[in-house]
């Protein structure tokens, strides 16, 4: 017999939505669902957490216990990404052990439990805090190709799940790459060498061959698999939960549940696939083999090109994705889940747009460091060298990562008693893990999303005065919009008239007249390479600045990147503060050489 994990409520929606369904989708459909007898549904963890206080306005701590109420028979699953929690950076040790803690508490019995880069270093902590809580821990193995990830190497590290003290144990294939082969090798040869807790496989449709091996992993004995409903089924989600209990019927592998009651629960979440036509994407529902090349995950996929198209960069995305794997080599082959996978895609985008590590992230950097643990592979002298400088050897740690950071509960639970939005324990966590969102959300300022958001067309106002900096053959010229018919160009105003395409092409030449701020040797500008919004900014009108210095942060494709003075000088003017929105050649800083 086998079981099944009914994934609609978590990474289904996640995979095919964006993570926005609505708690009120869920519920009335839950006493169906109780009925069904899933070995488990995962419901919490991953990007629910995120999504439900940025873009929802809801407490994901009261969808939890909503959802245990009106499923008292059904053991609730969280995706708990080891370290991380439910976020994209380490936490310490007593912020993961307090949510294990209160997410047992509010309902969640079985903890699945996965390290970006199988570094069981990162495991150990949260499989002992879930044991600690009497709950079910699932050990799970971030699954990938590359040529240090050996069906042998997975087999030793489910054996050495087991040992530390796992449930159950998990093939975690985010990105749909696991071939019937691999899944009946790494399974059959799991069993053979004595892995006796119940092994539980789980793919995604992507690139097509989840059949086969769904049908393979069974052959081997598999205990369970993962699916979705079908309405939140197939493309980059899970296969259909139908159509599995379907074909395993009167076979070895029946699952025994019930196909009318199956039907029912589908024509409910045929209606919540209606209710967000806002967020379908066709290219989600298509077979992608080309995955078993480029290895990028649903979610992150379909994020990439949306990313891609907001730097005005959609036509680069071929490149991008020829580009990842490259990356992803250099990196030592990370198994491409969140974060590595934003981590790889982001340096990938980022080498097409400006040349290869010409700009690194902060998370880049990090994760060479070691700051996410030990990369699966080697990563050359070379790319050390290149993207942490020739003292990289006295920045790369050894150690488990959150062995480096303080204790934190404390001191986030006295910051919001200070705030007076502290109501309850978990409020701690929402804000220590998410501080900005979490704090607005807290404060009662989130604001639900509207369903219909992505289809309206993003329109750009022209706003002024506006700065830009304009290169024209390698001359930077800067351009302040004043009004709609005046423009200044290094200080000097010129009228100007919108014109159609041709007639723009054959304008005077206006060269001459301006100055060029590059060549006046005076004044250079500090521009925003990317569209994103300023984190931090690091200078003060006055202060003098050396050519590399910290300018200011920047968030853009969910990354931190530092930008630097392009030459020595004296900071003339400040065009920008934390939390402003700018656009690539936005003027953020003016530097007087
Ligand atoms: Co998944």
């Amino acid at each position: 017999m086998v079981q099944l994990h009914e994934q609609v409520l978590r990474d289904a929606h996640q995979s095919l939505i964006a993570t926005r369904m609505r708690t009120e989708d869920m519920l009335p459909i839950c006493p169906d669902m109780d009925q069904v007898g899933y070995f488990s549904m995962e419901v919490w963890g991953g990007a629910t957490f995120d999504v439900c206080i940025r873009y929802l306005n809801e407490d994901p701590w009261e969808r939890l216990r909503k959802l245990k109420e009106a499923l008292p028979n059904t053991p609730l699953q969280m995706l708990e990404r080891a370290m991380n929690i439910v976020a994209y950076r380490n936490f310490p040790d007593d912020i993961v052990q307090k949510f294990i803690h209160y997410a047992h508490r509010d309902g969640v019995e079985y903890f699945r439990i996965f390290d970006a880069l199988n570094d069981m270093r990162n495991l150990e902590r949260p499989i002992q805090y879930v044991k600690e809580e009497g709950a079910h821990a699932q050990g799970s193995l971030s699954y990938t190709i590359s040529p240090v990830h050996t069906v042998e190497r997975y087999i030793d590290d489910l054996l050495t799940l087991q040992k530390m003290g796992c449930d159950s144990i998990c093939i975690k294939d985010m990105a749909g790459l696991i071939t019937p082969a691999k899944a009946y090798d790494i399974i059959k040869g799991s069993k053979d060498a004595g892995v006796a807790v119940p092994i539980n496989l789980h793919t995604h449709c992507t690139s097509g061959m989840f059949g086969l091996s769904y049908m393979r992993a069974c052959q081997a004995e598999v205990d369970i698999l993962d699916t979705a409903i079908s309405p939140f089924s197939g493309g980059t989600a899970q296969p259909p939960t139908e159509s599995v209990v379907a074909a395993l019927k009167d076979t070895p592998y029946d699952t025994g549940y019930d196909l009318d009651l199956l039907m029912k629960i589908r024509r409910h979440f045929l209606q919540v696939w209606d209710k967000y036509s806002a967020f379908h994407k066709i290219n989600a529902l298509r077979f992608d083999p080309s995955v078993t090349t480029h290895q990028i995950p649903g979610g992150m996929l379909s994020n990439l090109m949306f990313q891609l198209e907001q730097q005005g960069a959609g036509d680069k995305y071929d490149q991008v994705l020829a580009e990842v794997p490259r990356v992803r080599q250099d990196l030592g082959y990370p198994p491409l889940v969140t974060p590595t996978s934003q981590l790889v895609g982001i340096q990938a985008v980022m080498n097409v747009l400006f040349g290869r590590y010409k700009k690194v992230p902060t998370e880049t950097k990090d994760y060479v460091r070691g700051m996410y643990g030990q990369p699966p592979g080697e990563i050359s002298e070379e790319i050390y060298r290149t993207i942490l400088g020739p003292d990289w050897q006295d920045e790369v740690v050894d150690c488990r990562p959150s062995d480096l950071l303080e204790p934190m509960f404390d001191q986030r639970k006295r910051e919001l008693e200070e705030q007076g939005v502290l109501r309850k324990p978990e409020d701690v966590l929402t804000y220590a893990i998410y501080p900005q969102v979490g704090l607005k959300f807290l404060k009662g300022e989130a604001r639900e999303e509207e369903l219909t958001s992505r289809q309206e067309p993003v329109v750009r106002r022209p706003s002024f005065p506006a700065a830009y900096a304009i290169d024209v053959n390698g001359v930077t010229y800067n351009v302040e919009v004043k009004s709609a018919d005046l423009i200044q160009v290094n200080g000097i105003p010129h009228s100007i008239k919108i014109k159609s395409q041709e007639q723009t092409e054959q304008l005077p030449d206006q060269k001459q007249e301006a100055v060029p701020a590059q060549s006046s040797g005076e004044t250079v500008n500090v521009k925003s390479p990317m569209m994103g919004s300023i984190i931090r900014v690091n200078v003060s009108v006055g202060d003098r600045v050396k050519k590399g210095d910290l300018v200011a942060v920047l968030e853009a494709m969910k990354m931190e990147n530092d930008v630097t003075a392009p030459a020595s000088g004296v900071v003339k003017s400040l065009n920008v503060s934390a939390g402003k929105d700018v656009e690539a050649g936005t003027v953020i800083a003016v530097i007087e050489t």
